[in-house]
């Protein structure tokens, strides 16, 4: 495979988008996510476009057998790839007193287990190549705390602290981990968030993936460590710097206090 580039949850929205977008610029790709129908038709798309190889494998990635199935099954193939994209992810609005310990449990797993444990296995190789690009997708939520949604800021902070941490360590490295986080994006994350009634996007038009997903391609080959789309998000991610984090919090709760 051709500059092989792997991404977590490529069945819709921004990993969806970001599969196009790598495909255009020739990399061979191999996507993951549970759902196979899309993937299959992405598959198709993208071969026929730009010529480019594409594997689907259809997985949960909640399961660590899952994470290390489909390593062994990449290994197997000979895939090396020159990227691994982090992209996989969900959030869901609810008091947390209140939440379902099985959805919260699976948020976790996946959006800082498997987002971990896939770094892992394919760093070390990267790093024998002397190049490569890990794109873990945080979030602005990863700046605040995020009442009503707090294992999900709070997993979005993980995704910053660890991806910047191992920034540092791969330096010189010729590998590159950058941190993209994208404010409030359209994709299939509002609805299955439970999030369509939230304040925060009333009167708002929002970002399309594919706006996101060619602003993260570009930033990871760029190699930039931290990377936050749109102007406004940029300038509120500064001012979370400025903020007390109890004020901070009363506004997200403010914003998104389920109806
Ligand atoms: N949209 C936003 O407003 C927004 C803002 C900031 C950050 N983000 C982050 O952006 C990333 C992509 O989200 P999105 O907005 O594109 O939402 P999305 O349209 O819901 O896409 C999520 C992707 O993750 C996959 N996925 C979910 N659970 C999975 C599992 N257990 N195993 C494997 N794959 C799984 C889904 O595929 P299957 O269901 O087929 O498995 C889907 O392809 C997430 O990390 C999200 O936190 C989104």
């Amino acid at each position: 495979m051709a500059k092989p580039i792997l991404i977590t949850g490529a069945s819709s929205g921004i990993g969806y988008e970001l599969a196009k977008v790598c495909a255009a610029h020739r990399h061979d790709l191999v996507l993951i996510a549970r759902r196979e129908e899309p993937l299959l038709a992405l598959k198709d798309e993208l071969q026929t476009a730009h010529g480019v190889q594409v594997l689907t494998y259809r997985g949960d990635l909640t399961e660590a057998n899952t994470r290390q199935q489909f390593y062994d099954w990449t290994q197997f193939k000979g895939i090396a790839p020159y990227a691994l994209v982090n992209n996989a992810g969900f959030g869901s609005l609810t008091p947390f007193a209140e939440a379902d310990w099985a959805n919260q449990n699976a948020m976790l797993q996946l959006n800082i287990v498997a987002l971990t444990h896939l770094t892992r296995l394919y760093l070390p190789a990267m790093i024998a190549q002397g190049q490569g690009r890990i794109l873990n997708v945080a979030s602005t939520a990863a700046f605040l705390p995020g009442p009503y949604m707090a294992v999900y800021y709070a997993s979005k902070a993980y995704v910053l602290s660890f991806t910047d941490a191992i920034a540092t360590e791969l330096e010189d490295t010729g590998v590159t981990a950058t941190t993209l986080c994208p404010g409030p994006t359209q994709s299939e994350f509002q609805d299955r968030a439970d999030m369509q009634d939230v304040k925060f996007f009333e009167g708002k038009k929002l970002p399309t993936s594919a706006e996101v997903a060619a602003y993260g391609y570009g930033v990871m080959e760029k190699g930039q460590r931290i990377a936050v789309h749109g102007t406004v998000n940029k300038l509120l991610s500064l001012g979370t710097r400025l903020l007390p984090r109890k004020k901070m919090a009363d506004l997200t709760k403010d914003l998104q206090k389920p109806a």
